[in-house]
């Protein structure tokens, strides 16, 4: 077995950061440990999730005489009960939530805001497949107090954080404040996130398209033509590129970003504004492509650049390799 030169863990990645901010408070990297902590909670969860026939189902009392909850609800509950009492936020707003999540009054001090999708991917979770969780964070814009909704709607741009964690084969969280992208890997003896993937870099170019194909003729004729593109035969361009498809797009872009190609929601007649949601999944995600070297475009402008109008808008997505998007911008710009 060929050793790694270093062990590094995800916390002393974070404080070894830090360090490089002599004027830092600790703030920035005390909110960063509360969500590993987050993540490993709801990766112990997510590891029994074939068991909860066995366990227990939904609104069944378990032994201790706990209500069991549906594991998405569960991990949004960790994950704002673990924040809040990290001290460091002000503002958070879920997925799976309506509105802001509440804050208790002795926890609305911090600087930070937090958005998350708690469970990215539930659909597959009871076919044992990839599921994941994506975070984002902004400063916040109201000078104290409880913050508010325009802490929470700022352009993806303002962005100071940015991760996800993906249980898979592994659990790894991968995550940007804005200097790469890093990525590490859970020992689940040892409960620690390892540093596995420094400095993560997108091909330029892939042989991989991401798309769920079955909406095809809901689709606007530039996206059936890209798609249509992909699959002719030109071996000196590569193509036909390869379909790879999980339906969860924590999987899918983290394929897309290690392997390179292009992932797409676009809209179409059943979404006229695509599916994806800007706050929760689009801008943490075009955050990390970006900082890998990446590009990622609702067709029209960069996801970075839309001036969001409410917390659970959707956007078309197209995220990846920045010559695949380059190319995929170039049919939808084509006419219809
Ligand atoms: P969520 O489970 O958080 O609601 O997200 C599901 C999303 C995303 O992960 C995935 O890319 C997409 O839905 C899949 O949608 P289709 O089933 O329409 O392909
Ligand atoms: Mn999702
Ligand atoms: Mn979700």
């Amino acid at each position: 077995m060929v050793s790694n030169p270093k062990i590094m863990t995800l916390e002393r990645f974070i404080r070894e950061q830090e360090e490089k901010f002599p004027s830092a408070s600790g703030e920035f990297s005390n909110m960063l440990f509360a969500l590993t902590l987050a993540a490993k909670l709801v990766w112990r969860e997510v590891s029994k999730a074939g068991l909860v026939n066995i366990l227990g189902t939904t609104d069944q009392v378990n032994v201790s005489g706990d209500i069991l909850k549906k594991l998405d609800l569960f991990a949004d509950e960790t994950i704002y009960k673990t924040m809040f009492y990290s001290g460091n936020i002000c503002a958070m707003a879920s997925e799976e939530s309506n509105g802001l999540i509440e804050i208790p009054k002795k926890c609305d001090s911090g600087k930070y805001v937090l958005l998350f999708d708690p469970l990215d991917g539930s659909s597959n979770i009871d076919a044992n497949i990839t599921i994941g969780t994506i975070f984002s964070i902004f400063k916040r814009v109201t000078p104290s107090g409880v913050g508010t909704l325009e802490d929470c709607l700022q352009t993806g741009y303002n962005q100071v954080a940015a991760g996800y964690i993906i249980y898979g084969t592994s659990t790894m969280f991968i995550y940007t404040t804005g200097n790469g992208v890093h990525g590490f890997t859970l020992d689940p003896s040892v409960g620690e996130f390892l540093l596995s993937n420094e400095n993560i870099r997108i091909p330029s170019k892939g042989k991989m398209y991401s798309i769920n194909e079955g909406n095809y003729n809901y689709w606007s004729p530039p996206i059936q033509r890209y798609i249509k593109y992909l699959k002719e035969i030109d071996n000196p361009s590569g193509r036909p590129y390869s379909l790879r498809y999980i339906g969860t797009m924590v999987g899918d872009v983290h394929r897309t970003l290690l392997y390179g190609g292009i992932f797409m929601y676009p809209a179409d007649k059943k979404n006229p504004d695509g599916k994806l949601r800007l706050m929760y999944e689009c801008n943490p995600m075009a955050f990390i492509v970006e900082q890998a070297g990446g590009k990622a475009i609702n067709g029209k402008q960069r996801i970075l650049d839309i001036t969001p109008n409410s917390l659970h808008q959707q956007t078309p997505i197209f995220i990846g390799s920045s010559e695949d998007v380059t190319k995929c911008q170039e049919f939808l710009s084509s006419p219809e």
